[in-house]
């Protein structure tokens, strides 16, 4: 997709055929009060993908956001037109994955999941992969209908693809932005037709300080966080900004009224540091 084409509505294909809106809202932290606004202003501010995870606390809040506002009799969407992700917590065994699913599935209730993560690679090969087994299962039960990985380095999703699995990942999401650019897991992601979806879009505000930030914002009249939106979408990432503020979650949506340009994208590329945010 052209930088110029993209718009809130704007989907990527997954390897497996489903459709991820590009852009999503994050809801790391938040309370289920917070929660509980964030997905509904989200939703009104045209919003239509939630990144929720088990260890976040508040699958039931986000879900139940979800719910009211499609039950809200002038409601121009259905369940269909919402992506909701969530995340296993722990590779704890077959078992522990299956109970984590069954739970994250009644929590949410939204009668299925739309993707679903493993959240980190912690545990050891054997527990990765009795994981990936029990969440196989799930999506051939319909419970689950994309599956993926999260912070998984490069010879962790080798072991998942050496282990011949019926469903291969369709995304790794990582923390991934201009001071962390991970070019080669990219590459190598790509590689195998494997989306990347990035965590920390924004940096976690920790750099809207910085002079090129500042300057590329100036330049388009934008703020330090839609050219860090702009930067990420421009690189074919799925992108899923937090913001419990319904300011910042319409400010975050504001992005497909201006374009970077390739010294723009050049510059943003030279920030790499290898940051590891807190
Ligand atoms: N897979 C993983 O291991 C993993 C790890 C971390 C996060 N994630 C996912 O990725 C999502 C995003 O990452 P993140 O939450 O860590 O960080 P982030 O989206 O990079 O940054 C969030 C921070 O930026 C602030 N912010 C948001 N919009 C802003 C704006 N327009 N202007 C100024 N400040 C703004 C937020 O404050 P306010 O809320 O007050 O606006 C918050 O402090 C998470 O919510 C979660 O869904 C996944």
């Amino acid at each position: 997709m052209s930088a110029t084409t993209l718009s809130l509505e704007s989907r990527a294909k997954l390897s497996d055929g489903n459709l991820i809106p590009r852009l999503g809202l994050g809801v790391y932290e938040m309370t289920d009060n917070e929660a509980s606004r964030a997905v509904a202003w989200a939703l009104e501010a045209g919003y239509r993908h939630f990144d929720c995870a088990e260890w976040y606390y508040n699958e039931q809040a986000v879900g139940s956001a979800i719910n009211r506002f499609l039950e809200t009799p002038s409601c121009p969407i259905k369940r269909s037109d919402i992506f909701y992700c969530t995340k296993l917590q722990s590779n704890n065994g077959y078992d522990a994955a299956k109970r984590s699913i069954s739970q994250s599935l009644q929590k949410c209730g939204l009668g299925y999941i739309d993707l679903y993560l493993i959240h980190s690679p912690y545990g050891g090969k054997a527990k990765r992969l009795e994981s990936w087994k029990a969440i196989q299962e799930a999506k051939d039960q319909g419970l689950i209908k994309g599956v993926g990985v999260s912070n998984y380095a490069q010879r962790h999703i080798q072991e998942l693809l050496d282990s011949n699995p019926k469903h291969r990942p369709t995304i790794n999401q990582c923390d991934l932005h201009p001071f962390m650019a991970r070019l080669q897991l990219v590459e190598f992601c790509r590689s195998n037709g494997i989306e990347m979806e990035c965590w920390g879009p924004l940096v976690r505000a920790e750099r809207f300080g910085h002079p090129v930030i500042l300057q590329i914002a100036k330049k388009h009249s934008a703020t330090p966080a839609q050219v860090l939106i702009r930067f990420s979408l421009q690189r074919g990432y799925i992108t899923i900004p937090k913001s419990v503020s319904r300011d910042r979650i319409k400010e975050n949506a504001d992005v497909f009224n201006f374009q970077l340009d390739q010294p723009d994208m050049d510059q943003l590329l030279s920030l790499d540091e290898y940051l590891v945010t807190e």
